[in-house]
């Protein structure tokens, strides 16, 4: 088999072998069926345990009141982005969004083919390079929409932000959701498409409260309505199976490094080794701003473009791959999802101890 390489990617990401292994493994045959995973009916037993499987574990590990539905639905975090002001903004009524990045950007411009959109903060001002500690709020928006990861950015919410009392708090947690503990009842919505911390792509986890399940639009097309998947759990269609068992899977090795708790003291570990040496590097820094930085996507450069090209082709060369940052900030982001081996930050800052000896 070909080496295996450290892969910074921003997503699809990096998965655990044992996960990849057991996937490997159930493709010919899901346990003793004689049917592979990929080639098992939503409908049959085989999958159904796979498919409760997976929601049960989400429950477990996020403590998800009984009060909120989970989802399993498609079209990405990008789909939620209008499926969500679809259901909860009634015409007329204003939603706030905090815009700190490309994603929520993308997010409010959705939200405006639907109703009113108040922007309560905007770190655009400095290229989103930070997180705003201060938002304004319309008189009664109907719910606060944020992004609690900005994967392009690297900047990240230490602290969810507090939206007026009994408005519902919405957040897109595509780049960080289970790398934390998780305090559901906070949220009204809490959205994320897999392929980062849980899985591949192709499947997105809606985690919403039943009564805004109950509130939304009958008339909205049957496939954008939340009523439909969760009364149907999500089985209304054919669901992605093959993405939900692999998220199963992934549910399963986080429990086993110890929950959310345990994993987000080793995600907080593994990022503070690698900003620890860029605040200590004559050649490389940070891009985020201290108190903002995340841990999920970690953004640098050298200062000078070229050096950055340089720097990404030489990681290349020696196996880190998809170092290079997104195309509208450039440099480098070292991205650390649940899955990441900490072995890959150590050869990181190896290599960039010695890029730094060489050119600075
Ligand atoms: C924070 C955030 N929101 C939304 C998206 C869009 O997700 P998808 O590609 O699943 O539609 C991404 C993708 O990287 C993201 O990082």
């Amino acid at each position: 088999m070909t080496q295996r390489i450290f892969n910074f990617s921003a997503g699809p990401a990096c998965l655990p072998e044992s996960v990849l292994v057991e996937a490997r493994d159930n493709l010919l045959s899901l346990g003793n069926t004689g049917i592979g995973i990929l080639e098992h009916s939503h409908r049959g037993k085989a999958y159904l345990a796979v498919h409760e499987r997976a929601i049960a574990l989400c429950r477990e590990l996020a403590g998800i009141p009984a009060d909120y539905d989970v989802l399993f639905l498609q079209g990405g975090a990008s789909l939620q982005f209008s499926m969500l002001p679809m259901n909860l903004l009634a015409a007329g009524r204003t939603a706030d969004y905090l815009v700190t990045g490309v994603w929520s950007q993308k997010a409010v411009v959705e939200a405006r083919r639907v109703g009113l959109v108040h922007e309560a903060c905007s770190s655009a001002d400095r290229n989103f390079s930070y997180i705003p500690t201060e938002c304004r709020y319309s008189s009664a928006p109907q719910y606060v929409h944020f992004t609690s990861n900005n994967t392009i950015f690297g900047t990240q919410f230490a602290h969810d932000p507090v939206p007026p009392a009994d408005v519902p708090l919405v957040c897109d947690a595509s780049s960080d959701i289970f790398s934390r503990p998780l305090d559901i009842a906070k949220y009204g919505v809490i959205y994320a498409g897999a392929q980062k911390n849980l899985g591949p792509s192709g499947v997105t986890l809606v985690i919403i409260r039943k009564d805004l399940v109950a509130a939304g639009p009958k008339d909205l097309a049957t496939m954008l309505q939340y009523r439909t998947h969760a009364s149907e759990n999500s089985l209304y269609n054919t669901p992605p199976t093959f993405g939900i068992y692999v998220l199963g899977l992934m549910l399963q090795w986080i429990k086993s490094q110890g929950g959310l708790a345990e994993v987000a003291r080793h995600n907080a570990a593994r990022a503070g080794k690698l900003y620890h040496y860029l605040d200590h590097s004559r050649l490389f820094r940070a891009t985020a701003e201290p108190g903002s930085r995340s841990v999920m996507n970690v953004n640098f450069v050298t200062g000078k473009p070229e050096l950055d090209e340089q720097f990404i082709a030489q990681a290349t060369r020696t196996g880190l791959d998809g170092l290079k940052g997104h195309r509208s900030v450039g440099g480098m982001r070292a991205s650390l999802y649940n899955a990441f081996p900490t072995e890959g930050v150590d050869a990181l800052i190896g290599l960039m101890r010695e890029f730094e000896a060489a050119h600075s």
